[in-house]
């Protein structure tokens, strides 16, 4: 069988995760890709920048849109990020061509998913965004296929490491016994590689904001409605404030609630108190949370790390797994057309 031939755009923290990811486990992919899934192209900044693997192997394109029209490729993969540029005009470009495409940027479908998922369906091949939201915990398959079959009635859950990084250092004293500076925690995340090329979307509840508006399509079956959350983030969040929460017995943590009310879809991402019996309130460090409230399955809770290369790399190869059977559905919940009936925020509570 012919091999699944990809062309991978970025080769940064997650791109670099995924070509680690397919050398390491090479053959256990194949074995459950049916055949073999090879890197025949990428586009990245540096080409001399050591990855930890010898990057000369790729055919290197310049123009990352190119990558669209690679000979020989048949998916490509975006691991670029931001929400319109060159992310927006590879993914286009792509669809356009016919071919699969794989992200992790949850920013570009919060703000085009519905226009994206539409072109895939258009074209009959594969959109698929398992990394885009809580990277290595494999949400969107569990709610778009594991909870198939249920009234979802509420999704939430800690959508953002680096806040939850933040947050859970901030209950930590340092070794003179003071709560830990804010700046000097974002400073560790960003050097651990969980924090957005633009951390003020980290902070302000922007990147939790792009995952669950995805998150409450794919739970509610309607179209991504970016601009109907309700988004804050953490930056008034204080020391005294969490020394206070936990003399009463709770947590600080920042969650996003999607949630089907009387009055339509309600989105909303801010710092909660969370009891310290609930599982949110042991979600530490930069670990990620879903929680799905489904009327057959009950309470579905899933965790694991969120960002990161290896857990975001995850989700990417296995996607592309799905791809080379040939095991692919729409994009979302439901086809693009269902999508279309207005959003049920339209009319959201406040
Ligand atoms: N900046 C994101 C986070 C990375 O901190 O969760 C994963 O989307």
């Amino acid at each position: 069988t012919e091999p699944l031939r990809v062309a991978l755009a970025g080769l940064g923290t997650v791109g670099g995760g995924v070509i680690r990811l397919l050398d390491a486990n090479r053959d256990l992919i194949t074995r459950r890709a049916g055949r073999e899934i090879e890197v025949v192209a990428v586009s990245a900044r540096d080409r001399t920048k050591d990855r930890g693997f010898d990057a000369t192997r790729f055919a290197w394109v310049d123009d990352t849109s190119a990558l669209a029209n690679h000979q020989g490729a048949d998916v490509v993969v975006e691991l670029i990020g931001g929400s319109d540029g060159p992310a927006l005009t590879l993914a286009r470009a792509t669809l356009g061509a016919g071919k699969g495409f794989v992200t992790a940027n949850k920013a570009m479908l919060a703000h085009h998913g519905l226009e994206l998922a539409r072109a895939a369906e258009a074209a009959g091949v594969p959109l698929k965004f398992e990394a885009a939201v809580a990277g290595g915990i494999p949400v969107v398959k569990g709610l778009r296929e594991g909870a198939a079959a249920n009234e979802i009635a509420r999704v939430y859950g800690i959508l953002n490491g680096t806040c939850n990084f933040i947050l859970s250092k901030m209950e930590m004293p340092d070794e003179k016994g003071r709560a830990r500076d804010f700046a000097d925690v974002l400073a560790e995340a960003q050097a651990l590689g969980y924090a957005e090329a633009d951390p003020t979307f980290d902070i302000d509840g922007i990147d939790a904001a792009h995952k669950l508006s995805l998150l409450a399509s794919l739970a509610f079956g309607t179209t991504p409605a970016f601009d109907d959350v309700d988004a804050h983030g953490i930056r008034q969040v204080i020391a005294a404030d969490i020394a206070e929460a936990a003399a009463l017995g709770y947590k600080v943590r920042l969650v996003g609630v999607a949630e089907a009310g009387a009055h339509g879809l309600f989105q909303r991402v801010h710092p909660h108190l969370v009891p310290i019996d609930h599982p949110l309130a042991h979600v530490t460090g930069s670990l990620n949370a879903v929680v799905a409230e489904g009327n057959f399955v009950g309470r579905l809770f899933f965790q694991g790390a969120g960002a990161g290369d290896g857990p975001t790399a995850s989700a990417v190869v296995a996607d592309l797994i799905d791809i080379a059977r040939g095991e692919f559905g729409p994009a979302f919940a439901m086809p693009a057309d269902s999508l279309d009936v207005a959003s049920k925020a339209d009319s959201g509570e406040r």
